[in-house]
C-alpha cells in the first residue's frame, strides 16, 4: 500500500482520526497547529501529525498516531521526517517532543530522526514523560 503525506486544515478528519487513535480525553485544538494528514490509495486517512510553534525557533511536535491497520509501514518516521523538513524550511533551530514511558515504536523512531533524550528545565507534560530534542543546525 502506497501512503501519501500532506498539509491539511481538515480538522474535522482530524479529530475523527485523534479519536480513534487516542481515545477520549486527548482532544488537541488543530487550529493552533500546524497539521498533517496521511491518506491510503483509496484516499483514506489513516493516520496525522502535527507541530506547534513554542518560541521563535523552537518547534514542539505535539502528535502523530496511526491508525492499527497501518501500523508498521515506516509512517512515523516519515510524519518526523515531514515534519522536521517543514520546521528548517520555517527556519526553527530545535525541534522538542515528548513520549509516554512505554512507548518503544516512538523512541525508535524518533532516535533514527535523531532525536536524543533531554532533561528538559521545565517538564512541561510531568515528570513521568521522557523529552526529546533534536537540533536542526
Ligand atoms: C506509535 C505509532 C505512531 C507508530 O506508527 P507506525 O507508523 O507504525 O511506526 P513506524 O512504522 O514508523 O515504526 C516505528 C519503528 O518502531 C519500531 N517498533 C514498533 N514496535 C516496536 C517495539 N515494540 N519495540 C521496538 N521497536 C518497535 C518499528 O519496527 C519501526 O522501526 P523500524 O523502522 O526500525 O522497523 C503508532 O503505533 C500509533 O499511532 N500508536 C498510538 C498513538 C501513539 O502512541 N502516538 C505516538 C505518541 S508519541
Amino acid at each position: 500500500m502506497e501512503y501519501r503525506i500532506r498539509r491539511t486544515r481538515d480538522y474535522h478528519t482530524l479529530i475523527v482520526l485523534n479519536k480513534k487513535i487516542f481515545g477520549e480525553g486527548f482532544e488537541v485544538d488543530f487550529a493552533k497547529h500546524i497539521c498533517w494528514v496521511v491518506k491510503d490509495e483509496n484516499n483514506t486517512p489513516v493516520g496525522f501529525c502535527s507541530y506547534k510553534k513554542t518560541t521563535d525557533d523552537i518547534v514542539f511536535l505535539s502528535r502523530a498516531g496511526v491508525l492499527p491497520e497501518a501500523r508498521g509501514a515506516g509512517l512515523q518516521v516519515r510524519m518526523i521526517r515531514t515534519r522536521l523538513k517543514h520546521a528548517r524550511t520555517e527556519g526553527y533551530n530545535c525541534a522538542i517532543t515528548y513520549t509516554v514511558r512505554d512507548n518503544p515504536a516512538s523512541f525508535t523512531s524518533l532516535q533514527r530522526c535523531g532525536f536524543k533524550l533531554y532533561i528538559p528545565e521545565y517538564e512541561w507534560v510531568g515528570p513521568e514523560q521522557l523529552y526529546w530534542i533534536h537540533y536542526l543546525y
